[in-house]
């Protein structure tokens, strides 16, 4: 089996993020413009591998068939997906464009997978994150969705929306910087990042560039505090090789940024901005979709 593929060779995408940034209203609008078949959509939603099924009856105590549709937005649940058809794929910027596959794609649109998870954070270590680093799902590529107008720090709930963004992000960048030391074989390239940031229809949401600087920055405050964290409780010789293991970007004196990430530990991350849905049901995904596409 190639990596990035899952046991029925098709590539899977994670989908993570806070509650109500649009992971699952991206799914559906997604669904739609790849022109999935209702009979086939259908069909991968009924598709719950044996251990689905049993982190199912774990978090509600029933088996899948006794739950409301709320509850299963308790769950992660995996979706056969088809990208918009023509979008460029990765492995086709060496092809010829007569190649079948290349205008397959064009006509169909290529096939992927989509695990949508919940956002709320007392599910997320185990519903979501979890998936880093689970084999045999083929993970191609993390989606972190965040909503662009919930990112003001100094909010009037205090800015917990913005810090709850961060730190959930931290933590998924942490668990894919160690993915190569936990998982066989897995080398960090394998798995691409991109973070969405979604609702930028909005006229409260912060510019793409700016909520990518508040990351950076939010990202090394929490950095800087792990550091500090480690180096008061472990001896000094042990710190250093701690540090790189459990601090976001490595032990270095630098700065945290996305760059660092890449560099030191070759987690790739882009930033891209769009919006799912506006109040006249427009969409902006089509930079989501080519990232999508580059993966495959
Ligand atoms: P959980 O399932 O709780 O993790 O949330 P979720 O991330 O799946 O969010 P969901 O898709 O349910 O969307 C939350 C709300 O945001 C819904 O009311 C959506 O209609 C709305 N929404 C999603 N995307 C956009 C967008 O781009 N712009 C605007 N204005 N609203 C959006």
């Amino acid at each position: 089996r190639k990596d990035g593929q899952s046991g029925d060779g098709i590539p899977t995408f994670l989908l993570l993020g806070p509650s109500g940034s649009g992971k699952t209203a991206l799914v559906t609008v997604l669904q739609t413009r790849g022109n999935v078949a209702k009979s086939e959509a259908k069909e991968a939603d009924e598709e719950v591998d044996e251990e689905e099924e049993r982190s199912r009856s774990a978090v509600n105590g029933h088996s899948r068939d006794a739950l409301s549709p709320t509850r299963l937005s308790q769950i992660a649940s995996t979706t056969r997906m088809r990208l918009l058809p023509g979008t460029p794929l990765g492995s086709n910027r060496y092809r010829s464009e007569n190649d079948y596959e290349v205008t397959a794609s064009k006509k169909e649109g290529a096939v992927y997978k989509i695990i949508d998870t919940p956002g709320h954070g007392k599910l997320r270590s185990e519903q979501a994150i979890s998936y880093i680093n689970k084999t045999g799902i083929g993970l191609k590529g993390v989606i972190f969705m965040l909503d662009s107008s919930a990112m003001d720090t100094s909010a009037a709930d205090d800015g917990e929306m913005a810090k709850d963004t961060v730190s959930y992000l931290h933590d998924v960048l942490l668990n894919l910087q160690r993915r190569p030391k936990l998982v066989k074989k897995a080398k960090a390239e394998d798995v691409r990042v991109l973070v969405v940031c979604n609702k930028q229809d909005l006229f409260t949401s912060l510019p793409t560039t700016a909520v990518k600087s508040r990351l950076e920055m939010e990202l090394e405050r929490l950095k800087a505090s792990k550091k500090r964290g480690i180096s008061a409780v472990d001896a000094k010789e042990d710190a250093d090789e701690n540090e790189d293991e459990t601090v976001l970007g490595g032990g270095g004196e630098q700065k945290f940024t996305f760059k660092m990430l890449d560099d030191e530990f070759g987690v790739t991350v882009e930033i891209v901005g769009g919006f799912v849905k506006d109040e006249e049901e427009n969409n902006d995904v089509k930079r989501w979709e080519e990232w999508i596409g580059g993966c495959l």
